[in-house]
């Protein structure tokens, strides 16, 4: 099952990263591993632009007509997202563990995607972000502070410090040289608990190798977000065999076991 709200997100305002207008307006990709970019996307309700016909279109001055063309061509390169079952269930499943996870003490589960490459995996957690973000809002309409979706992206032989700025710069916060783990996790931490923070996503988690002394460290500060925070984390993690992006609900009990 599916809400209407869920579907409606997946639906029409649904574009993936870079798949609209850019922070600022400008036309580029939005950056989703930022506070700002995020909340772009999640507002996202692109209206459909007006259709001239031919000849007013031809009527117009060359100027107006060139910027009339390329406000269709941003329209149509667009591309929306199809609300696919795998979509509805990951929504269904995530809000579902949301609601669990809020009043848990300790012990929350997390949700792994899995699958081959380019087959939806960031597509389902965006579109998951998006709707629990909205659902929020609508809770609290009045806490436009609130940030209850984080957006990361692991980056390649993640270490915790890596992870940690990471955090931190979907937040915004301000880090120098000398701030150290303790310190920005700590930060990253208050932030969140004053955000109602309730869903960390966090995409390419094959970055995080649990190979590796650094890797293994990395994994276990995500581990440690999820302990202190009272969160979802969602995390895709690839696949080398299968058809298509599937789902493992509660497998884990923390990003860690996402490998
Ligand atoms: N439900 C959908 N509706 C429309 N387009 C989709 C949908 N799911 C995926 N796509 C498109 O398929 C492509 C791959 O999707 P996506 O990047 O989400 O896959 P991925 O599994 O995260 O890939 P990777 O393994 O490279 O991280 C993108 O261009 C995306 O826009
Ligand atoms: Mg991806």
């Amino acid at each position: 099952m599916v809400t209407a709200a869920a579907a409606a997100l997946a639906a029409p305002g649904g574009q993936d990263a870079g798949g609209a207008e850019g922070e600022g307006g400008d036309g580029g990709a939005r950056q989703l591993t930022t506070l700002r970019g995020w909340r772009e996307f999640v507002a996202a309700r692109p209206a459909i632009p007006e259709l001239l016909t031919e000849d007013e279109w031809r009527l117009q001055d060359e100027g107006s007509r060139l910027s009339y063309d390329e406000m269709r061509l941003a329209h149509h390169s667009r591309l929306l997202v199809v609300a696919t079952p795998t979509i509805q269930q990951v929504i269904t499943e995530g809000r579902r563990l949301q609601y669990l996870n809020r009043h848990a003490d300790a012990g929350r589960c997390g949700l792994i995607l899995s699958g081959p490459a380019r087959t939806g995996k960031t597509t389902c957690l965006t579109q998951l972000g998006k709707t629990i973000e909205t659902m929020h809002h609508r809770r609290h309409p009045h806490a436009a502070g609130h940030i209850p979706v984080v957006y990361i992206t692991a980056p390649p032989a993640a270490t915790p410090r890596m992870i940690a700025v990471e955090f931190a710069r979907f937040l915004g916060l301000p880090l120098t040289r000398r701030s150290n783990v303790t310190d920005v996790l700590e930060a990253v931490c208050g932030v969140c608990l004053d955000g109602a923070t309730t869903l960390i996503c966090v995409d390419e988690i094959h970055n995080v190798n649990l190979g590796t002394r650094h890797g293994a460290e990395a994994s276990d500060t995500l581990k440690y977000f999820a302990e202190r925070l009272p969160v979802t984390s969602s995390t895709p993690a690839s696949a080398s065999s299968g058809p298509g992006c599937s789902m493992a609900p509660g497998a884990s009990r923390s990003p860690a076991g996402a490998r």
